[in-house]
């Protein structure tokens, strides 16, 4: 719409014509809200001008959108359009609120946004430290439900979004990864999939720079040290890791994460090695070098994993490929647990093929605590915290429920995945 609103040196009619179109540009450039209201709130004009039905009917089309920053979230609309936009809301939600269901308890700021959608019902499951059980997310799609915002704890699939008997619009999933969402069932069902793109990158870098200085310096080993007596005195052999500046680390799917780690890495003077299914413009920034995936096992003393986890990389790294890699290699994942057979990680571990291993992911989560890997002194478990920091949660949970208020508001998603 806005970039639509600067029509006023309107071509061609007569001078009443011209005037009316005026006046319609100068309505819609006040009405920056959804469509609904810019159509309630310029009804006179268009009774006036016939010219005006086509101006809208062109309106009425989708715009391609620049992709939305942050900055530019929907704020509160002005209070004289919000019977406009509650009537719409209601007429998605076939009458009733507009429903919304979240699957936990997430920063308030997101839970504000949502509740301020006029005529929203918002139902949140209390609790932070328990995912909601699959039961009772059903039972709440069955009392009627226009959007969910789930989790990645959350597995969505056609069964589950069924028990919405149709309303169900939109699932937005607040976090980047989606594996957990059965893209195919939402499809099929005309369900968007809202997630929350390129906001955790940079925390999510630092977390994966922060495991593999820990996995190469022993820092759990050294703390718990400290802690438990076994620190004696000063000792040339003891607690002695690997070094990370100047070595070689292998970087596996160079996208995003994988680029803003590179960038890290770089300062540390590594030299950087990647490997995909394509070479990246990108790598040249970071003079990251692209190789095959077995020059860059043979190579690297540093292998981070950083590609989504989907059916062709389900279980990539298994015993075949630790094999392949250095034996003083450190193995470092903060993707997705499911892209490592863990039985074959043990073995690497346990019997030397590999020195180390840096997990932020692991299946399951948490891992419970009798897992073989927590058995093992060179294995360096974090609770999947790679986008926890205030801000980026804050962010995530700003963006998925940006997806639903944008829905509530019939625009089209500002984060929707490609399904
Ligand atoms: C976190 O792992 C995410 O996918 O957002």
């Amino acid at each position: 719409v806005p970039q639509r609103t600067n029509l006023s040196p309107f071509q061609g009619g007569d001078k009443t014509e011209r005037k009316h179109m005026l006046s319609a540009s100068r309505a819609i450039s006040r009405a920056s809200c959804s469509a609904g209201a810019v159509l309630v709130g310029t009804r006179s004009i268009a009774s006036r001008s016939s010219s005006f039905s086509s101006l809208v009917r062109s309106l009425a089309r989708p715009v391609p959108q620049p992709r939305p920053l942050l900055t530019h979230l929907p704020s509160p609309l002005p209070a004289a359009f919000a019977p406009f936009q509650a009537k719409f809301s209601k007429k998605m939600s076939g009458g009733g609120a507009f429903r919304v269901v979240v699957t936990r308890n997430i920063p308030e700021c997101a839970l504000k946004m949502l509740r301020d959608i006029p005529g929203a019902e918002v139902e949140v499951y209390p609790h932070r430290d328990r995912a909601m059980p699959r039961e009772e997310i059903k039972e709440q799609l069955s009392k009627g439900c226009d959007a969910l915002l789930c989790l990645l704890t959350d597995k969505i699939d056609g069964e589950l979004v069924d028990a919405a008997g149709g309303r169900l619009k939109v699932v937005s999933t607040m976090s980047v990864g989606y594996n957990h969402v059965d893209t195919a069932a939402l499809k099929q069902r005309s369900i968007s999939l809202g997630f929350t793109p390129d906001c955790l990158t940079e925390t999510t870098a630092d977390t994966t720079v922060v495991l593999l200085m820990a996995t190469a310096r022993r820092l759990g080993e050294a703390m718990a040290a400290v802690r438990d007596g076994s620190w004696g005195t000063w000792d040339p052999l003891w607690m002695c890791g690997k070094d990370v500046h100047s070595s070689t680390v292998g970087i596996v799917g160079f996208g995003r994460i994988g680029q803003a780690v590179a960038r890290r890495l770089k300062a540390f003077g590594c030299e950087l090695l990647y490997t995909g299914p394509r070479e990246k413009p990108e790598a040249a920034a970071v003079g990251a070098t692209f190789v095959t995936v077995e020059e860059l096992f043979s190579r690297a003393d540093f292998v981070v994993p950083m590609f989504p986890l989907n059916d062709a990389t389900r279980g990539f790294f298994d015993l075949a490929r630790f094999k392949m890699m250095k034996k003083d290699a450190i193995f470092i994942n903060a993707t997705r647990g499911e892209v490592v057979n863990q039985e074959d990680l043990y073995t690497a571990l346990s019997t030397g093929e590999i020195a180390a291993a840096g997990l932020d992911v692991t299946v399951p989560e948490p891992l419970p605590l009798d897992s073989p890997l927590l058995t093992l002194p060179n294995c360096v478990v974090l609770p999947h915290i790679g986008s926890a920091t205030v801000a980026t949660r804050e962010k995530m949970a700003t963006m998925a429920a940006a997806n639903i208020v944008a829905l509530a508001g019939g625009k089209p998603l500002p984060f929707m995945a490609k399904l």
